[in-house]
C-alpha cells in the first residue's frame, strides 16, 4: 500500500517549504524528517553530527523513516537520505518519491553560511562532490520537479498535476 509523499533533493531545494505547502493543498499531515529526529532525540542535528558523528545521524534518519511509514502524509526528508539505497527502496515501496531539482549554484547560494547545516562547513568543493554523487540517487525518484525560479505555489501546482489530484 502506498501511503506517503516523500520529497527528496539536495540541501536548499525547498523540501520543507514546498512540503508544508503541498500538505496543506492535499489536506494531509506534514512532517519534516530533520525536525522529527531533533524532537525524538532531544538534540539538534548539528549536535548529533558533532557529538555522535554522521553515521549515527544516518541510522537515526533511517529509523525515523520507518517510524513514519503509516503517516499518510507529506514528508520532507534530509538531503542525504538517499545515500542509503535501502532508504530509497523503502520510500518507493511505501509511497511516491518526488525529487525537487535545482542547479547547484542556486542551492549553494541558499545554503552557504547556514549554521544549522553541518555539511555546509566543508567548503564549496566538497559540497559540489556530494551533489554530483547524489544526483543519480535523486534521479531514482518517481517524479522529478524543477524548482529553479518557481514559487512554492507553482511547484505545488506542478506536483498536483503530476499526481493527477
Ligand atoms: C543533510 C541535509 C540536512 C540534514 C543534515 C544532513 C545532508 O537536511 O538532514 O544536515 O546530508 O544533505 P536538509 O536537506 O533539509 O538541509
Amino acid at each position: 500500500m502506498k501511503y506517503n509523499i516523500y520529497l527528496i533533493g539536495f540541501m536548499g531545494a525547498g523540501k520543507t517549504t514546498i512540503g508544508k505547502h503541498l500538505a496543506k493543498d492535499l489536506q494531509m499531515p506534514f512532517v519534516d524528517l530533520d525536525e522529527w529526529i531533533e524532537a525524538k532525540n532531544n538534540k539538534r542535528i548539528t549536535d548529533i553530527f558533532h557529538e555522535d558523528g554522521e553515521s549515527t545521524f544516518r541510522k537515526l534518519e533511517s529509523a525515523s523513516l520507518h517510524a513514519l511509514d503509516n503517516l499518510g502524509g507529506v514528508i520532507a526528508t534530509g538531503g542525504g537520505v538517499v545515500e542509503n539505497d535501502a532508504n530509497i527502496e523503502f520510500m518507493k515501496n511505501n509511497g511516491t518519491l518526488i525529487y525537487l531539482k535545482s542547479p547547484f549554484n542556486e542551492l549553494l547560494e541558499r545554503i552557504s553560511g547556514d549554521e544549522t547545516r553541518p555539511l555546509t562547513k566543508g567548503g564549496q568543493h566538497k559540497l559540489l562532490k556530494r551533489y554530483e554523487k547524489r544526483e543519480p540517487m535523486y534521479e531514482k525518484a518517481d517524479l522529478h520537479v524543477y524548482t529553479f525560479e518557481s514559487t512554492p505555489t507553482d511547484v505545488c501546482r506542478k506536483i498536483m498535476k503530476m499526481l493527477r489530484v
